[in-house]
């Protein structure tokens, strides 16, 4: 196995580009395909303020050192959601990759700041644990974003998120998400540009980059998403990139090429039919109501949760 662009031993073979590659190759083409995406979608410059979500998880990581070995100036951002031992050990990882490099990382931890965490906090607000922490993430980005004067925030979802997410949404038709899946969604209304600088790369490239260029990061997935739609839809699609190499990538591509602006644009008619938007009365978050979805389930989330006692208890009134 040889490597395509200088013929010395080859450490991976990449079969949807048909060609392998030395780890000097390799790691390149990881660089410019990330270089390829921020200009495409015109994600950002090099004197914006950026700021990237990192879990500890390879993505984040990688894209981390990528971006700092372009040039980028990239501060880091970790939530801690009280998700046991993996939470404990995610950000460790964290810790050490900014041990080793001249970064700055800011930690909101939401046990200690907010007084809820994710498997606790998502029962008390009759949530899915993955809906809480997402909205929960959601926020805080936000949030630390505009606190911190940043001008976009970065996060490491892969291709293989994306193309994920498009399958749930193109099986269920949901033209309104549909029309948001761009891997750059604009500033506006009082929200920070985000933008998605892997969409070009799968998990399998992140893992190996990580492996070859020494990141240590959380190898297990959130105990909370296993079994969950999500990695349902990732697995068929791994089905079908076995038999047909190059399937996510064209199936995600084709969609932007194609078709996501005939979503988007009709996404901005409804634009005019919904509520204005107005600060929230608890934390200042631009919102729809008077109270943003945050601050209700911090609020329902930190209120007691009455012990089940078994099946004869009497069932104990909540005030939810
Ligand atoms: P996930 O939804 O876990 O696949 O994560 C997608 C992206 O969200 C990651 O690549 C990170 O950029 C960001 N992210 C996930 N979890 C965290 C966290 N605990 N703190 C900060 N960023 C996160
Ligand atoms: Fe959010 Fe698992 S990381 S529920
Ligand atoms: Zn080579
Ligand atoms: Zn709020």
């Amino acid at each position: 196995m040889k490597c395509r662009v200088c013929r010395e031993p080859a450490v991976i073979d990449l079969r949807r580009h048909n060609a392998n590659f030395c780890i000097e190759h390799f790691l390149r083409l990881c660089r410019d395909q990330v270089a390829k995406a921020i200009a495409e979608h015109d994600m950002f410059a090099p004197e914006d303020r950026i700021l990237i979500a990192v879990s500890g998880g390879k993505d984040s990581l990688a894209l981390w050192d990528i971006l700092l070995d372009m040039g980028y100036q990239v501060d880091g951002l970790y939530i801690g959601l009280g998700i046991g031992e993996y939470s404990e050990q995610s950000v460790t990882y964290v810790e050490k990759f900014v041990e080793s490099r001249d970064v700055n990382l800011r930690i909101i931890d939401l046990p200690t700041e907010y007084g809820y965490d994710i498997p606790s906090g998502s029962r008390a607000a009759k949530r899915t644990p993955c809906s809480a922490c997402g909205l929960s993430k959601r926020h805080l980005f936000d949030q630390a974003a505009t606190e911190g004067g940043y001008d976009v925030v970065v996060t490491g979802h892969n291709l293989d998120d994306e193309a994920a997410v498009l399958l749930g949404n193109t099986l269920r038709w949901q033209s309104d998400y549909l029309g948001r899946q761009k891997p750059v969604l604009p500033a506006g209304h009082g929200f920070p540009r985000k933008v998605k600088p892997l969409v070009r790369l799968g998990e399998r490239e992140m893992a190996a980059y990580c492996v070859l260029t020494g990141i240590d990061y959380i190898v297990d997935e959130c105990p909370k998403a296993v079994g969950n739609k999500h990695l349902g839809y990732k697995e068929v699609l791994n089905l079908l990139e076995a038999q047909s190499p190059g399937s996510k990538h064209d199936f995600y591509a084709g969609f932007l090429a194609r078709a996501v602006d005939r979503f988007a644009s009709a996404e901005d008619e409804t634009i005019d039919d919904r509520p204005a938007l107005r600060p929230c009365t608890a934390c200042g978050a631009p919102c729809s109501s008077e109270v943003c979805a945050f601050c209700r389930l911090v609020e329902r989330a930190t209120q007691d949760v009455p012990v089940k006692l078994g099946p004869t208890a009497k069932k104990e009134p909540t005030s939810l």
